[in-house]
C-alpha cells in the first residue's frame, strides 16, 4: 500500500463517522484472551495496522488469530512458543504486555524491546519492576528481555506515576498469580477498565478501589469471553475537531458521552456548541472560536492523545493558547512539521499555562504558544507518528494549496480506515 497521501483544500468537512474500538484497547484484549482456556471473540474491532502487528505476534507464539470483519477470534494453539520474535522490534508497546502472560503459560519468555510512536524516552522500568515484585527473574539483554518465572504470587506494587501499560502489565500478570496483588497508583483510563472488566468477564477476582487502588486476586484459571469494545475516544475527538477547523460540523456516532467530558467541556469553552444525544455527538462553531490554555494529564484530564487535533485548532482560533504536555516529556517533536505548513508555535521547556509538571526542570520543550488565526500553506510533510499525522491532514484541510504527506502508514496504524473516512466527509485526498 501506498504511503504518502495528496490532500487538497476542500471546504467544510461534512457528515457522519462511526467509531470502532480503540487501538489501544483492542490489542489488550488480544493478549488478555492468551490467558482463556478456549475462543475468545472482541467485537467491534477497527481495521488498523496495530491490530495486524498484533495479530502477527500472537501467531509467532503459537495462538490462532482469525478477524471477519469487525470481530477478532483468539484461540489457544496446542503449544506456547513464549519468544516473540526480533523481527518485531520497535513496532509497537505490546511485547512488554505479553511478559506476564507467557510466563504463567510457559514458565519463561522473551521479548523483543518495544516501540510505538517516538514520543520521548519510554522506558519499561515499571513493568519489570512490577514482575519482579512478583516473583518473575528479568535480564535485559541487546535485544530484548528475558524473563523466568515457576510461578508468579501477588504482591504489593506502587507505580511512581499511573502508567497505562503498566497497570495493565500487572493486571495481565496478577490475574493468574497466586495470592493477593495490590496496586496502587494504578492507571484509571477508560481502555484499562475496559480490559479489567474482559478480565472480570473471563473469571478473574478484580477489586477497583477508590484513590487508584486495584486488588486482584490470582484464580487457577481463566475460561474464554467475547466483548464489545466501545468507541474509540481519541478518534471520536479527532474527527469532532476536523468539523470544527474547517468551519462545518461532524456527527460523530459510537463513543460514549462519558469518554469524551473534559473533551467537550474543553472545546465548549472554545464556543464549539454541541448536541449529544445517546447514539452521537456532534459539535460546530458557527461564531468562531476561542483561545484557550489547556495541560494533559492521566483520566480523567485532557489525554495526551487529544493534544494533537487541538493543537492545529488552535491556529484557527481568535488569538493565543497554550498547550502544557505533563505525560510524555518529548510530545512535542511533531510541531517542525506544523510549522512547515504555517502553523505559529512556538515551544518552551518551561511549564506554561498551569502547575509545574514532573518534566519541569528537564530539558525537554513540552509547553507550547500558539498564535489564532494564521494561514496555513500546503506543503510536503514526513508524519512523525499516529496522532501527529492526523494533525497534519488537519492542518492541510484548511491550508492555501495541496499538501503531500509522507508516512501516512503511521495514522492507518492507529485510525479505522482514515482515508475512507475523510473521504466520506468531502476531504479531496488521493493516494500517491
Ligand atoms: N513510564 C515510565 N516507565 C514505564 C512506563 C511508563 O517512566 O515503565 C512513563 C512514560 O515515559 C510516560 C508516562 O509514564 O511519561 C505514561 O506512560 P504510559 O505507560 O501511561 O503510556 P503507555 O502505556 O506507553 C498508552 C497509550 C498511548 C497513550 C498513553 C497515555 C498504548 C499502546 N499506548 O501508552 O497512546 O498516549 O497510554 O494515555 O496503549 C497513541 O495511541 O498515540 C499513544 C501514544
Amino acid at each position: 500500500m501506498t504511503e504518502t497521501w495528496l490532500v487538497e483544500p476542500s471546504g467544510p468537512l461534512r457528515g457522519d463517522i462511526t467509531v470502532r474500538g480503540s487501538k489501544n484497547a483492542v490489542t489488550k484484549h488480544m493478549v488478555a484472551a492468551m490467558l482463556g482456556d478456549g475462543p475468545s471473540v472482541i467485537r467491534n474491532a477497527p481495521d488498523v495496522g496495530d491490530v495486524e502487528i498484533t495479530k502477527a505476534m500472537l501467531e509467532s507464539v503459537g495462538f490462532g488469530v482469525t478477524r471477519d470483519d469487525d470481530e477478532l477470534t483468539i484461540e489457544p494453539g496446542a503449544e506456547v512458543r513464549p519468544k516473540v520474535p526480533e523481527a518485531f522490534t520497535g513496532l509497537n508497546r505490546i511485547p512488554i504486555l505479553m511478559l506476564g502472560p507467557l510466563l504463567h503459560l510457559a514458565g519463561e519468555a522473551f521479548v523483543p524491546l518495544v516501540g510505538g510512536d517516538p514520543i520521548g524516552r519510554r522506558p519499561v522500568d515499571f513493568h519489570v519492576d512490577a514482575l519482579q515484585a512478583m516473583g518473575a527473574e528479568i535480564t535485559y539483554g541487546p535485544a530484548g528481555l528475558t524473563a523466568k518465572a515457576s510461578k508468579l504470587h501477588g504482591a504489593r506494587v506502587t507505580l511512581p506515576y499511573p502508567s497505562v501499560g503498566a497497570t495493565e502489565t500487572v493486571l495481565l500478570s496478577a490475574v493468574l498469580a497466586e495470592g493477593t496483588t495490590v496496586l496502587r497508583n494504578a492507571a484509571t483510563e477508560p481502555e484499562v477498565v475496559e480490559l479489567a472488566l474482559f478480565l472480570q468477564r473471563m473469571g478473574a477476582h478484580i477489586e477497583l478501589s477508590p484513590d487508584r487502588r486495584m486488588v486482584i486476586e490470582g484464580v487457577p484459571s481463566l475460561k474464554a469471553a467475547s466483548t464489545r469494545l466501545a468507541g474509540d475516544r481519541l478518534e471520536a475527538f479527532s474527527y469532532l475537531v476536523a468539523g470544527l477547523i474547517t468551519g462545518g460540523e461532524v456527527r460523530v456516532h459510537g463513543c460514549p458521552q462519558d469518554r469524551l467530558v473534559t473533551a467537550i467541556t474543553t472545546l465548549a469553552r472554545m464556543g464549539a456548541r454541541f448536541d449529544i444525544t445517546d447514539e452521537w455527538i456532534t459539535a460546530s462553531a458557527p461564531d468562531g472560536l476561542k483561545p484557550a490554555a489547556v495541560h494533559t494529564d492521566t483520566h480523567p484530564g485532557f489525554m495526551t492523545d487529544w493534544q494533537q487535533p487541538l493543537m492545529v485548532l488552535f491556529t484557527q482560533a481568535d488569538g493565543m493558547s497554550v498547550l502544557h504536555e505533563t505525560v510524555f516529556e518529548n510530545r512535542l517533536v511533531y510541531v517542525p512539521a506544523l510549522q512547515k505548513m504555517g502553523c505559529e508555535i512556538e515551544v518552551f521547556k518551561n511549564c506554561l499555562g498551569g502547575p509545574a509538571c514532573r518534566f519541569h526542570d528537564g530539558n525537554s520543550g513540552h509547553s507550547a504558544v500558539i498564535r489564532g488565526g494564521s494561514k496555513l500553506h500546503g506543503a510536503e510533510v514526513t508524519l512523525p507518528d499516529v496522532r501527529a499525522g492526523f494533525s497534519a491532514v488537519l492542518a492541510a484541510a484548511v491550508a492555501d494549496r495541496p499538501s503531500t504527506l509522507h508516512g501516512v502508514h503511521h495514522i492507518e496504524r492507529g485510525y479505522h480506515r482514515p482515508f475512507e473516512q475523510f473521504a466520506s466527509l468531502g476531504l479531496h485526498l488521493q493516494r500517491a
